[in-house]
């Protein structure tokens, strides 16, 4: 079910780079949470501010024992510049949570779970859920070591298998996330992707000629979040589907990528 509710910051701090992690506590939510939706957050100077005037949609990041939601955002343009002003005890309009998260009906597997930039956001959730009964590897890619550190410590505080790639090769492998996967050969039975187009089209690609199937969480600009005004849609072999509400997360062997 869908709640909106104003809900108490916990935290709000910058964790490297543009990154900065909000720390919500919102326990009517917690409990029909999965890893892959996501929340809309109305963000404003104060409680009664339309600028900007649409909410913005953020991944669940994590969600600790203490039943707080974690979501991480890079500071990208006005909204998001706003949310980093966010102090303790400010209350914070929120709606979710929202859309389909991974399907995760299945147990003892190896997994494969592929994440590229702040594409790696709603992985890190995944994974920790994942790591409790599947064998699981994670590969992370992004510009370079500054922007791969906080999910590198992440990662390894959570004792979850991981490699990196970085296009500077300033940590981990010199290349992209998908370059890293071809040369690391791992073989799953299935497999979860987040991160830009291009990488999820290379995925689908590989994917399809080793005839693994999986899931993959899309990003649209989206306006109500709640699949009333078709901004968010996004081409399947199902025809056009909204990534608010079919979405964010989809079969990797549905989604129709443009070249
Ligand atoms: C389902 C979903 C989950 C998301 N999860 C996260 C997350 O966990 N962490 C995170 O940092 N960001 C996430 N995003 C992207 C985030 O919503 C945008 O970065 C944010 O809305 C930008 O708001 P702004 O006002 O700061 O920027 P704007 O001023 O609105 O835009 C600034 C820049 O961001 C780009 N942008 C704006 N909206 C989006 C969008 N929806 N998707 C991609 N690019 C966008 C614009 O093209 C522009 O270049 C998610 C988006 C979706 C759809
Ligand atoms: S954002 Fe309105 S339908 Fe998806």
């Amino acid at each position: 079910m869908v709640i909106g509710l104003m809900v108490e910051v916990k935290s709000n701090q910058r964790v490297g780079n543009d990154y900065y992690l909000l720390k919500i506590r919102a326990l009517e939510l917690t409990d029909s949470i999965f890893p892959g939706q996501f929340v809309h957050l109305k963000i404003g100077r104060d409680n009664l501010s339309f600028d900007p005037l649409l909410r913005r949609p953020f991944s669940i990041h994590d969600l600790s024992d203490e039943k707080d939601i974690y979501l991480l955002y890079r500071v990208v343009g006005k909204g998001t510049r706003i949310l980093t002003d966010y102090k303790t005890g400010d209350k914070l309009d929120l709606l979710g949570p929202l859309g389909q998260g991974f399907k995760l009906d299945f147990v003892s597997r190896k997994i494969l779970i592929i994440g590229g930039g702040m594409g790696i956001a709603p992985l890190y959730f995944l994974a920790k859920r994942l790591a409790k009964q599947n064998l699981l590897k994670v590969l992370i890619g992004g510009k370079n070591k500054e922007e791969m550190e906080y999910f590198i410590a992440r990662f390894r505080q959570a004792d979850i298998e991981f490699a990196v790639a970085t296009m500077d090769g300033s940590a981990g492998f010199q290349g992209t996330v998908v370059d890293l996967w071809q040369k690391d050969n791992t073989q799953p039975d299935y497999l979860f992707a987040c991160g830009p187009e291009a990488m999820l089209r290379e995925v689908q690609v590989i994917a399809q000629k080793k005839g693994i199937p999986g899931q993959v969480s899309l990003e649209e600009r989206m306006a109500c979040g709640i699949g009333v005004c078709l901004s968010c849609v996004h081409k399947t072999n199902k025809g056009n589907q909204r990534v608010c509400k079919e979405g964010p997360v989809f079969s990797l062997e549905e989604v129709v990528f443009d070249d």
